[in-house]
C-alpha cells in the first residue's frame, strides 16, 4: 500500500525533486553517503554466477545505482520508495527497466528475497525502526548497510519540516534518533552481527537537517558466513 501522498513530506518539495533528479543524472557531485554506502557494500559484491540482488530501501530516485556502477560493482539493483514522484524520476533517469524502481513501503515487503540491502538516510523518518528492519531482515539478505541518525539514546521527534512547497509547511513528520545499541540488538535477534562504522562526511559531528540535529553513523549488519571479517562488532 502506498501511503497518502497528500500527507507525505517527500511529495511536497520542488527542491528535493530537482536535487534528486540532478543526482540521478549525475549533474551534481556524488552524494557522500552514496559513495560510502557503495564502498561498504563492495565486500559483499563478488564475481558470482549471477550478480547479487540488491534492494535500496528508501531509495529516493535511486542514485545509489550510479555510485555502484561507477565503482564497477555489479548488482541487480532494485529501488523501493513510497514517494511516487521520486520513483518516477528514477524510472526516467537511471536507464533501468522500470520495474526495478518499485513504489511502495518497506513495511509492506512480503515474500521477496534479496541478497543485500541498503537503507540510507531513511529509517529516521518512520515511527519506529522495528517493523521496517524486520521486513528487510525477512528478505533473507546476508548484509544490511544502514546510515541513520544514531546515538546513545532514542529521541522521538514529530515536527514540521518547514522547507516544503508553499501551502505544505504545516505537515509534520518523524525526525527520530535511534539508540545504536537497541538497533544493533534488534538486528542481532535476526542473526546479524553488527558493526558501527563512522560516517566519513560528518565524523561524529552534528549535522542540522532542516533544523533538526542528526548524528549520522553507519551500521553494517552481516549474517554469519558472509564475506566481510568483522573487526569491532557491537
Ligand atoms: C532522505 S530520503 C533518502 C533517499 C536516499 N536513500 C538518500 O540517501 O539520499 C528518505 C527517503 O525514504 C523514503 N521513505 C521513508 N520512509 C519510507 C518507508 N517506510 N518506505 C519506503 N520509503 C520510505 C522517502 O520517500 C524518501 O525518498
Amino acid at each position: 500500500m502506498i501511503p497518502d501522498t497528500e500527507l507525505n513530506i517527500w511529495e511536497h518539495s520542488q527542491n528535493v525533486r530537482q536535487l534528486y533528479r540532478q543526482r540521478s543524472l549525475g549533474e551534481v557531485g556524488e552524494m557522500d553517503a552514496s559513495a560510502q554506502g557503495a564502498e561498504l557494500l563492495a565486500p559483499f559484491i563478488t564475481q558470482a554466477e549471477r550478480p547479487p540482488r540488491l534492494l535500496d530501501a528508501g531509495c529516493g530516485s535511486g542514485y545509489l545505482w550510479p555510485s555502484l556502477k561507477k565503482r564497477g560493482l555489479k548488482v541487480e539493483y532494485h529501488g523501493l520508495d513510497y514517494s511516487p514522484s521520486l520513483i518516477d524520476i528514477g524510472r526516467e533517469t537511471l536507464g533501468l527497466p522500470p520495474e526495478r524502481l518499485i513504489c511502495g513501503s518497506i513495511e509492506d515487503l512480503r515474500g521477496q528475497s534479496f541478497d543485500l540491502v541498503a537503507l540510507i538516510n531513511t529509517l529516521s523518518f518512520g515511527p519506529d525502526f522495528r517493523q521496517p528492519l524486520a521486513r528487510l531482515a525477512d528478505t533473507g539478505a546476508r548484509a544490511i548497510v544502514i546510515r541513520d541518525n544514531f546515538g546513545p539514546e532514542t529521541i522521538r521527534r514529530w515536527e514540521t519540516d518547514g522547507y516544503l512547497d508553499p501551502g505544505y509547511n504545516h505537515l509534520k513528520a518523524y525526525w527520530n534518533q535511534w539508540q545504536t545499541a537497541e538497533v544493533a540488538g534488534f538486528l542481532a535477534g535476526y542473526g546479524f552481527t553488527v558493526t558501527e562504522v563512522p560516517d566519513r562526511r560528518t565524523r561524529g559531528r552534528v549535522e542540522m537537517v532542516v533544523d533538526k540535529p542528526y548524528y549520522w553513523s553507519w551500521l553494517v549488519a552481516v549474517r554469519p558466513g558472509s564475506l566481510m571479517k568483522m573487526r569491532n562488532p557491537l
